[in-house]
């Protein structure tokens, strides 16, 4: 197997200290990896004027996968173009319980299911306007009151596009990650989520999408929820849960309220996969109320890289980093703030590293 070439972009707030405690785990560990760190975020904003330059992206093109960190402000153009401008619409997100994370749940054991966010349509980028510019445009349109847009008067209007290309692919992928579950020994379940009893033609056209794609297997589970109803039953049933399917702004939600689950975003991490090039990045932001103090937990941004390591066929490698994590947990003698523990964000990734 070829060197893999890594692009480790840390973006802003808590993302480069994540990224930098998660980058020395893997250069300490020895793993066959080339890891380069372009300028990007605020640093490069304030020196170049440019929160992504060419060269960083030069080397995310040339690149086997990215590691993003987190961003905000200018640096959201990085985010754009690792997201949509290489089209990665799948964002998997793991929700897996190591014993010793800091659940709210009574009984956390056993949970562990994957939550897909169709990552590329939906409500996301926000298209959005004026009420009445609309009005004036879509003059015939009556909504299901029999009303004209012209009715509502003054306000702001979103676009929501769900579209057949985006939702066929999605569907696809939710069906062949279920059947490789099964493989793996667990349910096999999809669980598609929308809100199809309210938004009969989108949701229902995405619901009835991902229906077609499993009836063409046999090997796999279905069931539906309507998105409140799902909301709830995360968090009374998560044991039931295997692949769960749904749009991007619901899957956005849901994502918290599950990482939350199983010990908080400190820990959830995420792949977003199907474009030019896959990234990997913590399912939570740049924390802006604890950047710059050390003691953001790097668990999200380390088990991220654990799923890029996968991706790249280093399932060993793999393994022995989210065992070294899980075993730091067990222990909980160095945990970080967000987990009830007092060490910092270095002294964890150190704690990792003693167990690898
Ligand atoms: P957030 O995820 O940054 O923070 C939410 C809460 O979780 C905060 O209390 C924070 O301290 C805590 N938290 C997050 N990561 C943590 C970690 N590693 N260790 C310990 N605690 C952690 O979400 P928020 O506050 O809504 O957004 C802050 C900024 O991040 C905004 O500018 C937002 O647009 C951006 N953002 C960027 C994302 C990305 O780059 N993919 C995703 C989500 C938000
Ligand atoms: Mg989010």
């Amino acid at each position: 197997m070829s060197r893999k070439k890594i692009v480790a972009l840390g973006g802003d707030g808590v993302g480069p200290e994540v990224m930098q405690v998660t980058c020395h785990i893997l250069e300490t560990a020895g793993l066959d990896l080339e890891i380069l760190k372009p300028l990007c975020g605020m640093e490069a904003f304030k020196a170049q004027g440019n929160a992504f330059p060419d060269e960083a992206k030069r080397l995310c093109e040339e690149s086997d996968a990215i590691l993003f960190g987190a961003a905000e402000g200018p640096s959201v153009v990085i985010l754009v173009y690792l997201r949509w401008l290489m089209d990665n619409y799948v964002n998997l997100r793991p929700v897996k319980y190591y014993p010793g994370a800091f659940s709210p749940l009574k009984n956390p054991e056993g949970i562990d299911f994957l939550l897909i966010r169709e990552n590329s349509e939906g409500m996301y980028p926000g298209r959005e306007g004026d009420i009445p510019w609309l009005a004036k445009k879509l003059q015939d349109y009556r909504d299901p009151f029999g009303r004209t847009l012209d009715f509502y008067g003054e306000g702001k209007f979103a676009i929501r596009l769900i579209t057949q290309k985006g939702t066929d692919r999605i569907a696809r992928y939710a069906v062949e990650l279920a059947r490789e579950r099964r493989s793996q020994g667990f349910a096999g379940k999809v669980t598609c989520v929308t809100k199809s009893n309210v938004l009969r033609q989108s949701c229902g056209f995405f619901q009835k999408t991902v229906e077609k794609a499993v009836k063409k297997t046999t090997e796999i589970g279905y069931e539906h929820f309507h998105v409140d109803d799902a909301a709830r039953r995360l968090i009374r049933f998560p044991r039931d849960f295997d692949v769960i399917v749904t749009s991007n702004m619901f899957g956005d939600i849901l994502a918290d309220e599950a990482g939350e689950m199983v010990g908080g975003l400190g820990i959830a991490p995420s792949a977003c996969l199907g474009g030019r090039k896959p990234y990997f990045e913590p399912v939570h932001g740049s924390a802006p109320d604890i950047a710059g103090k050390g003691v953001a937990n790097p668990t999200a941004m380390i088990l991220s890289a654990k799923m890029m390591l996968d991706h790249l066929g280093m399932k060993e490698e793999a393994q022995a980093l989210e065992k070294a994590v899980a075993k730091v947990y067990r222990e909980g003698k160095h945990l970080t703030a967000d987990q009830g523990g007092k060490t910092d964000t270095k002294e964890f990734g150190e704690a990792v590293l003693k167990k690898i």
